[in-house]
C-alpha cells in the first residue's frame, strides 16, 4: 500500500517535470501529431505494448534499443584512414528493412538485436486502427515511451511525425558507441548526435534492464577480471560466463534488483562495481559522469525527468519529417519492395 501511493507520486511528479522539459526538445515533430489522422494510434501502441510486455517482461528493453539503435546510425566512409561522416537519416524506422534482393546489407544484419517481431505485431495493431498512417519510426518512439511507462513507472509526451527511410546500410552502424568505449569517447559519440554528458548518462540508465550476452562481458572478465569490477560480481559471472564458452548466453543487465525494471538501480550498480560494460563503469571515471551518476542513483524523479527528456531528444536525430520519406505498409520493407 505505501510503495503504491509512493510510485503514484513518483509519477505525478515524473510526468510534471518531463513535460515542461521535454517540450524544449520537439524540434521539427510535433505533440499529439496524430490527433486528426489517427486519433486511436498512442492508444493502440499502448495497449499491443503492454500485451507484448504481459507475454515477455523482457521484451520492452529490446524495444527501447531498438529505438537507440535506429537514432544513432551513421554513415562513416573511411578512406585512407580518415573517416568522413555524412549525414544520413536518425531515428527513421531504417533499423527495421529485412535484407532484399535488392538491399542485402541493410543496418540490422550489423548487430543482432531483440524484439523485431514484437514491431511488427505493434505495426499490425495500429494499421488495424488506420492503415498507412503511423510510421515505423514513430512506432520505436511511442512504444519506447509506453515501456518507461509499463516497466519504470513514468509517463511523458513524445513527439512524433517521424517518417520512414528508404535506406539502409550496415555501414552506417560505425555510429554506435561500443560497450568497450571510455567515458571521453562516449562523451564524443553522443555529441555527435547532439546530446550531452547529462544525457549520456541519463540513456545509460536504460542498462538498468534487459540482457546482455556473455561474449559483450567476458572481455572483461579475462585472463583477469577489471579490477574496477566488484570481485564477488566478476568472480559470479565468469561461472555465467566460462573463459571459452559460446558467448551466447543471454543475462541480466542488473542483477541486483528486479531485472526488468526501468529505474535508477543501473547507478547504483555503477557505485557499486556491479554493470556489465566497460561504457558502464566508466561513467565514474570523469567528475562530471560521475557526479551525475550520484544525483541519478540519489534520486528516481531526478532521473525519470531526465531519461524522458533525453529519450525525446534522441528521437529527434535526424528525423525525416513532411514528404520525405513514407509510411510503410510493413516495417520489415519499404513500400517499393526493398
Ligand atoms: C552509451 C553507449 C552504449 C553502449 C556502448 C551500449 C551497449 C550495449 C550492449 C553491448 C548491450 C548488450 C547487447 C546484447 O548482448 O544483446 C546493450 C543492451 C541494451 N542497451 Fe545499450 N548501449 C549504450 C547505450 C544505450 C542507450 C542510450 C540505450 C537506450 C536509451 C540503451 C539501451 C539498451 C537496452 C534496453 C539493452 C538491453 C537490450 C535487450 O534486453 O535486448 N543502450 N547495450
Ligand atoms: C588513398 O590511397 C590511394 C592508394 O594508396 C591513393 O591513390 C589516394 O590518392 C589516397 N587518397 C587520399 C584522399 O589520400
Ligand atoms: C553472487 O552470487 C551469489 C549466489 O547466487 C549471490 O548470493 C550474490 O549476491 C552474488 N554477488 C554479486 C555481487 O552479484
Ligand atoms: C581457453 O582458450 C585459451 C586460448 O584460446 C587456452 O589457452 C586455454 O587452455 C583454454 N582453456 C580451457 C579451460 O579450455
Amino acid at each position: 500500500m505505501a510503495t503504491s501511493t509512493c510510485n503514484a507520486m513518483l509519477l505525478m511528479v515524473a510526468t510534471a517535470f518531463a513535460l515542461s522539459m521535454s517540450s524544449l526538445a520537439a524540434g521539427t515533430l510535433q505533440y499529439d501529431f496524430y490527433k486528426t489522422s489517427c486519433p486511436g494510434a498512442e492508444a493502440a501502441i499502448r495497449k499491443a505494448t503492454e500485451d507484448l510486455i504481459a507475454s515477455d517482461p523482457t521484451i520492452g528493453a529490446a524495444l527501447v534499443r531498438l529505438f537507440f539503435h535506429d537514432c544513432f546510425v551513421r554513415n562513416a566512409v573511411i578512406i585512407n584512414f580518415t573517416t568522413f561522416e555524412v549525414d544520413v537519416p536518425g531515428c527513421d524506422g531504417s533499423i527495421l528493412l529485412n535484407p532484399s534482393s535488392s538491399n542485402p546489407n541493410p543496418e540490422k544484419i550489423t548487430i543482432p538485436l531483440r524484439g523485431y517481431d514484437a514491431v511488427d505485431k505493434i505495426k499490425a495493431a495500429v494499421e488495424a486502427v488506420c492503415p498507412g498512417i503511423v510510421s515505423c519510426a514513430d512506432i520505436l518512439a511511442f512504444a519506447s515511451r509506453d515501456t518507461a511507462a509499463i516497466n519504470g513507472g513514468f509517463t511523458f509526451a513524445m513527439p512524433a511525425g517521424r517518417r520512414d527511410g528508404l535506406v539502409s546500410v550496415f555501414s552506417d552502424v560505425f555510429g554506435i558507441p561500443a560497450p568497450s568505449m571510455q567515458v571521453q569517447q562516449l562523451i564524443q559519440s553522443f555529441a555527435g548526435k547532439g546530446l550531452t554528458v547529462d544525457d549520456l548518462v541519463a540513456l545509460s540508465g536504460a542498462h538498468s534492464f534487459g540482457v546482455t550476452h556473455c561474449n559483450f562481458v567476458t572481455p572483461r572478465l579475462y585472463p583477469t577480471a577489471d579490477p574496477t569490477m566488484n570481485a564477488d560480481f566478476a568472480s559470479n559471472l565468469t561461472n555465467v560466463c566460462p573463459r571459452n564458452g559460446s558467448g551466447s548466453r543471454a543475462l541480466n543487465n542488473n542483477v541486483v534488483t528486479d531485472p526488468n525494471r526501468l529505474s535508477n538501480q543501473f547507478y547504483s550498480n555503477v557505485l557499486a562495481g556491479k554493470v556489465m560494460f566497460t561504457s558502464d563503469q566508466t561513467l565514474t571515471s570523469s567528475g562530471d559522469t560521475l557526479n551525475l551518476v550520484k544525483q541519478n542513483a540519489a534520486n528516481p524523479v531526478a532521473w525519470m525527468a531526465r531519461f524522458a527528456a533525453a529519450l525525446v531528444k534522441m528521437g529527434n536525430i535526424e528525423v525525416l519529417t513532411g514528404t520525405a520519406g513514407e509510411v510503410r505498409k510493413v516495417c520489415g520493407a519499404t513500400n517499393g519492395g526493398n
